[in-house]
Protein backbone atom coordinates (compact mmCIF):
# COMPACT_ATOMS: atom_id res chain seq x y z
CA UNK A 1 0.00 0.00 0.00
CA UNK A 2 1.91 2.70 -1.04
CA UNK A 3 0.20 5.20 -2.86
CA UNK A 4 1.50 8.39 -3.54
CA UNK A 5 0.20 11.47 -1.34
CA UNK A 6 -1.95 14.23 -2.41
CA UNK A 7 -0.82 16.43 0.44
CA UNK A 8 2.89 15.18 1.37
CA UNK A 9 3.65 18.79 2.52
CA UNK A 10 3.97 18.31 6.36
CA UNK A 11 6.64 15.16 4.99
CA UNK A 12 8.52 17.55 2.79
CA UNK A 13 9.02 20.18 5.78
CA UNK A 14 10.01 17.84 8.59
CA UNK A 15 13.23 16.73 5.95
CA UNK A 16 13.39 20.03 5.41
CA UNK A 17 12.86 19.99 1.72
CA UNK A 18 11.14 22.82 -0.56
CA UNK A 19 7.62 23.65 0.32
CA UNK A 20 5.26 25.86 -1.23
CA UNK A 21 3.54 27.14 2.03
CA UNK A 22 4.25 26.24 6.10
CA UNK A 23 2.10 23.49 6.83
CA UNK A 24 0.64 23.19 10.12
CA UNK A 25 -1.55 20.33 12.02
CA UNK A 26 -2.85 21.00 15.70
CA UNK A 27 -1.50 19.00 18.69
CA UNK A 28 -4.95 17.36 19.96
CA UNK A 29 -7.00 18.56 17.24
CA UNK A 30 -9.62 15.19 17.50
CA UNK A 31 -10.82 16.32 20.66
CA UNK A 32 -13.53 18.11 23.19
CA UNK A 33 -13.31 21.62 21.05
CA UNK A 34 -15.41 19.79 18.65
CA UNK A 35 -19.28 19.12 19.05
CA UNK A 36 -18.90 16.39 16.77
CA UNK A 37 -15.86 14.68 19.11
CA UNK A 38 -18.28 14.97 21.89
CA UNK A 39 -21.29 13.18 20.21
CA UNK A 40 -19.37 10.27 19.00
CA UNK A 41 -17.61 9.82 22.50
CA UNK A 42 -20.77 9.72 23.99
CA UNK A 43 -22.02 7.19 21.21
CA UNK A 44 -18.63 5.07 22.61
CA UNK A 45 -19.48 5.47 26.33
CA UNK A 46 -16.24 6.97 27.23
CA UNK A 47 -12.55 8.32 25.96
CA UNK A 48 -11.45 4.63 26.19
CA UNK A 49 -14.03 3.48 24.32
CA UNK A 50 -13.28 5.49 21.41
CA UNK A 51 -9.59 4.80 21.95
CA UNK A 52 -10.08 0.87 21.61
CA UNK A 53 -12.30 0.79 18.85
CA UNK A 54 -10.72 1.58 15.31
CA UNK A 55 -14.16 2.13 13.75
CA UNK A 56 -14.32 5.07 16.59
CA UNK A 57 -11.02 6.22 16.69
CA UNK A 58 -11.21 6.64 12.14
CA UNK A 59 -14.46 8.83 12.59
CA UNK A 60 -12.84 11.09 15.13
CA UNK A 61 -9.13 11.08 13.87
CA UNK A 62 -11.17 12.28 10.04
CA UNK A 63 -13.15 14.63 12.06
CA UNK A 64 -10.78 17.89 11.97
CA UNK A 65 -9.61 17.19 8.58
CA UNK A 66 -13.65 17.56 7.50
CA UNK A 67 -13.63 20.69 8.82
CA UNK A 68 -10.38 22.43 8.40
CA UNK A 69 -7.62 21.90 5.76
CA UNK A 70 -4.79 20.87 7.81
CA UNK A 71 -1.56 18.98 6.65
CA UNK A 72 -1.65 15.93 8.88
CA UNK A 73 -3.71 13.80 10.64
CA UNK A 74 -2.71 12.19 13.47
CA UNK A 75 -3.66 8.93 15.14
CA UNK A 76 -6.34 8.95 17.71
CA UNK A 77 -4.97 7.44 20.79
CA UNK A 78 -3.46 8.07 23.92
CA UNK A 79 0.26 7.42 25.18
CA UNK A 80 -1.17 5.64 28.17
CA UNK A 81 -1.98 2.64 26.33
CA UNK A 82 1.16 1.73 26.65
CA UNK A 83 1.46 1.28 30.55
CA UNK A 84 -2.53 -0.06 30.25
CA UNK A 85 -1.26 -3.01 28.16
CA UNK A 86 1.53 -3.47 30.59
CA UNK A 87 -1.28 -4.39 32.88
CA UNK A 88 -1.43 -1.18 35.01
CA UNK A 89 -5.28 -0.71 34.45
CA UNK A 90 -6.08 2.52 32.94
CA UNK A 91 -9.07 4.27 33.80
CA UNK A 92 -10.46 8.15 33.25
CA UNK A 93 -12.47 9.23 36.33
CA UNK A 94 -14.76 12.61 35.34
CA UNK A 95 -12.87 15.98 35.39
CA UNK A 96 -9.51 14.17 37.30
CA UNK A 97 -8.12 13.03 34.22
CA UNK A 98 -6.10 9.39 33.35
CA UNK A 99 -5.61 7.07 36.47
CA UNK A 100 -4.37 3.91 37.44
CA UNK A 101 -5.63 0.95 39.31
CA UNK A 102 -2.16 -0.42 39.96
CA UNK A 103 0.12 2.23 39.94
CA UNK A 104 4.30 1.04 40.18
CA UNK A 105 4.05 1.86 44.42
CA UNK A 106 6.72 -0.67 45.72
CA UNK A 107 10.07 -2.32 44.06
CA UNK A 108 8.16 -6.22 43.44
CA UNK A 109 5.95 -4.49 41.35
CA UNK A 110 8.73 -2.15 39.52
CA UNK A 111 10.73 -5.90 39.12
CA UNK A 112 7.86 -7.55 37.86
CA UNK A 113 7.02 -5.16 34.82
CA UNK A 114 7.05 -6.52 31.38
CA UNK A 115 7.36 -5.58 28.08
CA UNK A 116 3.68 -5.99 26.34
CA UNK A 117 2.79 -8.50 23.55
CA UNK A 118 2.29 -5.24 21.03
CA UNK A 119 0.87 -7.50 18.23
CA UNK A 120 -2.31 -8.78 21.04
CA UNK A 121 -2.29 -6.30 24.21
CA UNK A 122 -2.54 -3.13 21.61
CA UNK A 123 -3.30 -4.87 18.29
CA UNK A 124 -6.33 -2.02 18.61
CA UNK A 125 -4.33 0.86 17.85
CA UNK A 126 -2.30 -0.73 15.20
CA UNK A 127 -5.81 -1.98 13.45
CA UNK A 128 -6.77 1.83 14.07
CA UNK A 129 -3.86 2.63 12.16
CA UNK A 130 -3.99 0.78 9.34
CA UNK A 131 -8.15 1.49 9.12
CA UNK A 132 -7.36 5.43 9.19
CA UNK A 133 -4.82 5.24 6.48
CA UNK A 134 -7.37 3.44 4.41
CA UNK A 135 -9.96 6.29 5.05
CA UNK A 136 -7.42 8.72 4.62
CA UNK A 137 -6.91 7.53 0.93
CA UNK A 138 -3.84 9.25 0.33
CA UNK A 139 -4.88 12.71 1.02
CA UNK A 140 -2.35 13.79 3.79
CA UNK A 141 -0.13 11.59 6.04
CA UNK A 142 -0.87 10.07 9.43
CA UNK A 143 1.14 10.83 12.31
CA UNK A 144 1.68 7.95 14.91
CA UNK A 145 3.08 8.63 18.39
CA UNK A 146 4.15 7.73 22.05
CA UNK A 147 5.16 8.90 25.44
CA UNK A 148 8.47 9.07 26.54
CA UNK A 149 9.65 6.36 28.82
CA UNK A 150 10.50 8.98 31.46
CA UNK A 151 6.68 11.24 30.90
CA UNK A 152 5.21 7.30 30.78
CA UNK A 153 7.19 6.45 34.42
CA UNK A 154 5.57 9.94 35.76
CA UNK A 155 2.14 8.25 35.47
CA UNK A 156 3.08 4.45 36.23
CA UNK A 157 4.97 5.97 39.47
CA UNK A 158 2.27 8.57 40.38
CA UNK A 159 -0.86 6.62 39.87
CA UNK A 160 -2.36 9.67 37.69
CA UNK A 161 -1.26 13.43 36.96
CA UNK A 162 0.61 15.08 39.80
CA UNK A 163 1.31 18.62 40.28
CA UNK A 164 4.61 18.02 41.98
CA UNK A 165 5.98 14.82 40.70
CA UNK A 166 7.21 14.19 44.13
CA UNK A 167 6.50 10.08 44.23
CA UNK A 168 8.62 9.45 40.84
CA UNK A 169 11.52 12.03 41.40
CA UNK A 170 11.58 10.33 45.29
CA UNK A 171 12.29 7.06 43.26
CA UNK A 172 14.56 8.32 40.80
CA UNK A 173 16.33 10.17 43.60
CA UNK A 174 16.89 7.38 46.72
CA UNK A 175 16.29 4.57 43.99
CA UNK A 176 17.69 5.09 40.63
CA UNK A 177 18.34 1.46 39.54
CA UNK A 178 14.86 0.95 40.31
CA UNK A 179 13.72 3.79 38.24
CA UNK A 180 16.67 2.97 35.41
CA UNK A 181 14.57 -0.08 35.43
CA UNK A 182 10.89 1.30 34.56
CA UNK A 183 12.45 3.28 32.02
CA UNK A 184 14.43 0.14 30.17
CA UNK A 185 11.42 -2.09 29.80
CA UNK A 186 9.70 1.25 28.81
CA UNK A 187 12.10 2.41 26.38
CA UNK A 188 11.50 -1.58 24.71
CA UNK A 189 7.83 -1.34 24.52
CA UNK A 190 7.88 2.07 22.75
CA UNK A 191 10.29 1.20 20.21
CA UNK A 192 8.62 -1.64 19.49
CA UNK A 193 5.05 0.23 19.44
CA UNK A 194 6.69 2.83 17.17
CA UNK A 195 7.49 0.31 14.96
CA UNK A 196 4.43 -1.85 14.91
CA UNK A 197 2.71 2.13 14.32
CA UNK A 198 5.26 2.13 11.12
CA UNK A 199 4.57 -1.13 9.93
CA UNK A 200 0.91 -0.56 10.17
CA UNK A 201 0.86 2.51 8.31
CA UNK A 202 2.38 5.37 9.91
CA UNK A 203 4.11 7.87 8.04
CA UNK A 204 5.55 9.77 10.63
CA UNK A 205 5.85 9.45 14.13
CA UNK A 206 5.87 11.95 17.33
CA UNK A 207 7.29 11.21 21.30
CA UNK A 208 6.02 13.34 23.46
CA UNK A 209 7.80 13.96 26.67
CA UNK A 210 5.48 16.10 28.06
CA UNK A 211 7.11 16.52 31.50
CA UNK A 212 10.84 16.34 30.54
CA UNK A 213 10.72 19.90 31.39
CA UNK A 214 10.10 19.63 35.18
CA UNK A 215 13.88 17.61 35.21
CA UNK A 216 16.78 19.22 36.58
CA UNK A 217 19.52 19.44 33.74
CA UNK A 218 21.58 16.66 34.65
CA UNK A 219 18.28 14.53 35.29
CA UNK A 220 16.93 15.03 31.76
CA UNK A 221 19.96 14.19 30.26
CA UNK A 222 19.98 10.92 32.43
CA UNK A 223 16.20 9.89 32.91
CA UNK A 224 14.68 11.39 29.66
CA UNK A 225 17.00 12.12 26.94
CA UNK A 226 19.03 8.96 27.00
CA UNK A 227 16.14 6.84 26.69
CA UNK A 228 14.88 9.22 23.93
CA UNK A 229 17.90 9.01 21.95
CA UNK A 230 17.68 4.85 21.97
CA UNK A 231 14.15 5.29 20.64
CA UNK A 232 15.22 7.41 17.99
CA UNK A 233 18.36 4.98 17.15
CA UNK A 234 15.51 1.92 17.01
CA UNK A 235 12.75 3.54 15.03
CA UNK A 236 12.08 2.20 11.49
CA UNK A 237 13.87 4.87 8.86
CA UNK A 238 12.11 3.95 5.97
CA UNK A 239 9.67 2.04 4.45
CA UNK A 240 8.89 1.06 0.67
CA UNK A 241 11.53 3.86 -0.21
CA UNK A 242 9.97 6.69 1.73
CA UNK A 243 11.36 7.91 4.68
CA UNK A 244 9.64 8.16 8.21
CA UNK A 245 10.46 11.16 9.98
CA UNK A 246 10.54 11.37 13.74
CA UNK A 247 9.54 14.64 15.92
CA UNK A 248 10.95 14.69 19.83
CA UNK A 249 8.47 16.80 21.72
CA UNK A 250 10.03 17.95 25.13
CA UNK A 251 7.24 20.17 27.17
CA UNK A 252 9.84 22.80 28.93
CA UNK A 253 12.95 21.80 26.95
CA UNK A 254 14.22 24.76 25.54
CA UNK A 255 17.15 24.76 27.60
CA UNK A 256 18.20 22.00 25.90
CA UNK A 257 17.33 22.24 22.08
CA UNK A 258 20.92 21.02 21.49
CA UNK A 259 20.82 17.84 23.21
CA UNK A 260 17.42 17.37 21.81
CA UNK A 261 18.44 17.69 18.32
CA UNK A 262 21.58 15.30 18.75
CA UNK A 263 19.20 12.47 19.23
CA UNK A 264 19.14 12.33 15.64
CA UNK A 265 15.30 12.95 15.09
CA UNK A 266 14.18 14.76 12.20
CA UNK A 267 12.57 17.28 14.12
CA UNK A 268 12.01 19.22 17.06
CA UNK A 269 9.03 19.95 18.59
CA UNK A 270 9.16 23.30 20.75
CA UNK A 271 6.62 24.59 23.57
CA UNK A 272 5.59 28.55 23.08
CA UNK A 273 8.26 29.30 25.96
CA UNK A 274 10.82 29.80 22.97
CA UNK A 275 11.32 32.45 20.33
CA UNK A 276 11.38 29.80 17.09
CA UNK A 277 13.94 32.33 14.87
CA UNK A 278 16.05 32.08 18.14
CA UNK A 279 15.30 27.72 17.99
CA UNK A 280 16.20 27.93 14.54
CA UNK A 281 19.46 29.81 15.01
CA UNK A 282 20.34 27.12 17.78
CA UNK A 283 19.30 23.37 15.55
CA UNK A 284 18.04 24.57 12.64
CA UNK A 285 20.61 23.49 10.29
CA UNK A 286 20.76 20.33 11.79
CA UNK A 287 16.49 19.58 12.33
CA UNK A 288 13.17 20.44 11.15
CA UNK A 289 11.26 22.65 13.87
CA UNK A 290 7.68 22.03 15.02
CA UNK A 291 5.51 25.24 16.96
CA UNK A 292 5.33 26.75 18.58
CA UNK A 293 1.92 28.90 19.43
CA UNK A 294 0.70 29.54 22.78
CA UNK A 295 -2.40 27.66 22.86
CA UNK A 296 -4.04 30.17 24.72
CA UNK A 297 -3.73 32.52 21.52
CA UNK A 298 -7.01 30.88 20.15
CA UNK A 299 -9.04 32.47 22.98
CA UNK A 300 -8.27 36.13 21.67
CA UNK A 301 -9.60 37.57 18.27
CA UNK A 302 -9.43 36.41 14.82
CA UNK A 303 -6.89 39.47 14.40
CA UNK A 304 -4.70 38.51 17.31
CA UNK A 305 -4.96 35.04 16.03
CA UNK A 306 -3.71 36.09 12.75
CA UNK A 307 -1.05 38.41 14.36
CA UNK A 308 0.65 35.59 16.52
CA UNK A 309 1.10 33.56 13.06
CA UNK A 310 2.39 36.25 11.25
CA UNK A 311 5.28 37.06 14.07
CA UNK A 312 5.55 33.20 14.47
CA UNK A 313 6.32 33.01 10.85
CA UNK A 314 8.44 36.23 10.75
CA UNK A 315 10.28 35.23 13.58
CA UNK A 316 11.02 31.18 11.91
CA UNK A 317 11.92 33.53 8.19
CA UNK A 318 12.27 32.39 4.85
CA UNK A 319 12.94 28.55 4.05
CA UNK A 320 12.03 25.20 4.63
CA UNK A 321 11.89 23.33 7.53
CA UNK A 322 8.84 24.38 10.12
CA UNK A 323 5.95 22.63 10.48
CA UNK A 324 3.76 24.99 12.52
CA UNK A 325 1.49 23.52 15.17
CA UNK A 326 0.65 24.74 18.99
CA UNK A 327 3.00 24.95 21.93
CA UNK A 328 1.17 22.02 23.08
CA UNK A 329 -2.71 20.97 22.81
CA UNK A 330 -5.28 22.67 22.14
CA UNK A 331 -7.87 23.58 24.92
CA UNK A 332 -11.20 21.81 25.31
CA UNK A 333 -12.56 25.65 25.51
CA UNK A 334 -11.68 26.45 22.10
CA UNK A 335 -14.13 28.20 19.32
CA UNK A 336 -13.44 25.45 16.56
CA UNK A 337 -14.26 28.62 14.33
CA UNK A 338 -10.92 30.28 16.00
CA UNK A 339 -9.06 27.12 15.08
CA UNK A 340 -10.42 27.40 11.50
CA UNK A 341 -8.97 31.17 11.56
CA UNK A 342 -5.51 29.51 12.22
CA UNK A 343 -5.12 27.14 9.76
CA UNK A 344 -6.31 29.75 7.03
CA UNK A 345 -3.55 32.48 8.86
CA UNK A 346 -1.01 29.78 8.54
CA UNK A 347 -1.79 28.70 5.11
CA UNK A 348 -1.89 32.36 3.78
CA UNK A 349 0.51 34.52 5.54
CA UNK A 350 2.91 31.87 5.12
CA UNK A 351 3.49 32.09 1.05
CA UNK A 352 5.57 34.95 0.94
CA UNK A 353 8.33 32.69 2.88
CA UNK A 354 8.80 29.86 0.17
O1 LIG B 1 -3.48 15.03 19.17
C1 LIG B 1 -4.44 14.27 18.91
O2 LIG B 1 -5.53 14.67 18.42
C2 LIG B 1 -4.24 12.79 19.09
C3 LIG B 1 -4.71 12.20 20.29
C4 LIG B 1 -3.98 12.36 21.61
C5 LIG B 1 -4.66 12.30 22.84
N1 LIG B 1 -3.75 12.26 23.85
C6 LIG B 1 -6.12 12.24 22.98
C7 LIG B 1 -6.73 12.59 24.27
C8 LIG B 1 -2.60 12.44 21.90
C9 LIG B 1 -1.43 12.61 20.95
C10 LIG B 1 -2.48 12.37 23.32
C11 LIG B 1 -1.19 12.38 24.02
C12 LIG B 1 -1.16 12.49 25.48
N2 LIG B 1 -1.99 11.92 26.41
C13 LIG B 1 -0.14 13.18 26.20
C14 LIG B 1 1.04 13.85 25.58
C15 LIG B 1 0.69 15.16 25.01
C16 LIG B 1 0.46 16.24 26.02
O3 LIG B 1 -0.69 16.70 26.09
O4 LIG B 1 1.42 16.62 26.70
C17 LIG B 1 -0.43 13.05 27.57
C18 LIG B 1 0.37 13.64 28.71
C19 LIG B 1 -1.58 12.24 27.68
C20 LIG B 1 -2.25 11.76 28.93
C21 LIG B 1 -3.63 12.25 29.02
N3 LIG B 1 -4.68 11.79 28.26
C22 LIG B 1 -4.13 13.27 29.85
C23 LIG B 1 -3.29 14.07 30.84
C24 LIG B 1 -5.50 13.41 29.58
C25 LIG B 1 -6.49 14.31 30.24
C26 LIG B 1 -6.35 15.61 29.56
C27 LIG B 1 -7.50 16.50 29.77
O5 LIG B 1 -7.44 17.57 29.09
O6 LIG B 1 -8.44 16.20 30.51
C28 LIG B 1 -5.81 12.50 28.54
C29 LIG B 1 -7.13 12.34 27.90
C30 LIG B 1 -7.21 12.63 26.45
N4 LIG B 1 -6.30 12.21 25.52
C31 LIG B 1 -8.25 13.35 25.79
C32 LIG B 1 -7.96 13.30 24.42
C33 LIG B 1 -8.80 13.83 23.28
C34 LIG B 1 -9.49 13.95 26.45
C35 LIG B 1 -10.36 12.79 26.79
C36 LIG B 1 -11.81 13.06 26.81
O7 LIG B 1 -12.46 12.98 25.74
O8 LIG B 1 -12.34 13.29 27.90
Amino acid sequence: MNFKLKNDTFLRALLRQPTEYTPLWMMRQAGRYLPEYRETRKRAGSFLGLCKNPDYATEVTLQPLERFPLDAAILFSDILTVPDAMGLGLYFSEGEGPKFERPLNDAAAIKALRVPDIGKDLKYVTDAVTQIRKALNGSVPLIGFSGSPFTLSCYMVEGGGSDDYAKVKTLMYNEPKLMHHILEVTTQAVIAYLNAQIEAGAQAVMIFDSWGGVLSHAAFHEFSLAYTHRIVDGLIKEKDGVKIPSIVFTKGGGLWLESIANTGCDAVGLDWTIDIGIARQRIGSKVALQGNMDPAVLFASPDAIRKEVDQILGSYGYGSGHVFNLGHGISQHSDPEHAAVLVAAVHELSRKYH
